[in-house]
């Protein structure tokens, strides 16, 4: 099985939709970050991958990259890695997201994007990742500690408790 991160394209355009309305039913995650809804899947490739090179920020952006996970040719799911942190994603966000699409999950594909992303913080010149998830994800916490990241303590706002976990990044 071959896995990797890469940009989106417009030919992904049937599964990433699938893909994004299936997550529509968990209102805490988006699978196509600010895809808006109508509009074409070609102008949301274009705003993603511009952020990605590094060609434009727009809000709800921060500087970093989009990246599909793709295994033996599907997309199973995403990463949005962050490069730099505004004060509210540093506290309760943290580096990466990630999501796997039902139906491709416990294959180990969180796993590997996991440490193939942190390879592209270290490339993006963060030695130690901040990554956090609700204090009730329990796959998530799995998946965090399996992979050796460091509880390091709880982020707790009005509205959510988050568990902020460190893990080093290598090339
Ligand atoms: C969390 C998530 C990314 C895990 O994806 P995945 O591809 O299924 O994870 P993996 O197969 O790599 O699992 C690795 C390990 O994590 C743990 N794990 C993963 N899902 C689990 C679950 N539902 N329950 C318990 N442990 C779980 C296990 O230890 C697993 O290893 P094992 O299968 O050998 O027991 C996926 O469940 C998901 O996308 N959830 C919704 C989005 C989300 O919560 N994102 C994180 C926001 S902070």
């Amino acid at each position: 099985m071959e896995l990797k991160l890469r940009l989106p394209s417009i030919a992904d355009e049937t599964e990433a939709m699938a893909g994004h309305h299936q997550m529509l039913a968990d209102p805490f995650i988006e699978f196509l970050l600010d895809y808006r809804p109508g509009e074409p899947f070609a102008a949301w490739v274009e705003r993603v991958n511009g952020v990605s090179l590094g060609w434009h920020c727009p809000e709800p952006w921060l500087p970093g990259e989009f990246l599909f996970i793709e295994a033996d040719g599907v997309v199973v799911g995403r990463v949005w890695l962050r490069h730099s942190l505004d004060a509210h994603m540093a506290e309760y966000e943290g580096h990466l997201g990630y999501v796997v699409l039902r139906g491709f999950r416990r294959r180990e594909y969180a796993s590997q994007a996991l440490a193939m992303s942190l390879a592209h913080l270290h490339k993006a010149g963060i030695d130690i990742a901040v990554v956090t998830c609700d204090s009730s994800n329990g796959a998530s916490i799995a998946l965090l500690e399996g992979a050796g990241a460091t509880f390091e303590r709880l982020a707790v706002s009005p509205t959510m408790t988050r568990r902020r976990y460190l893990l080093a990044t290598s090339a």
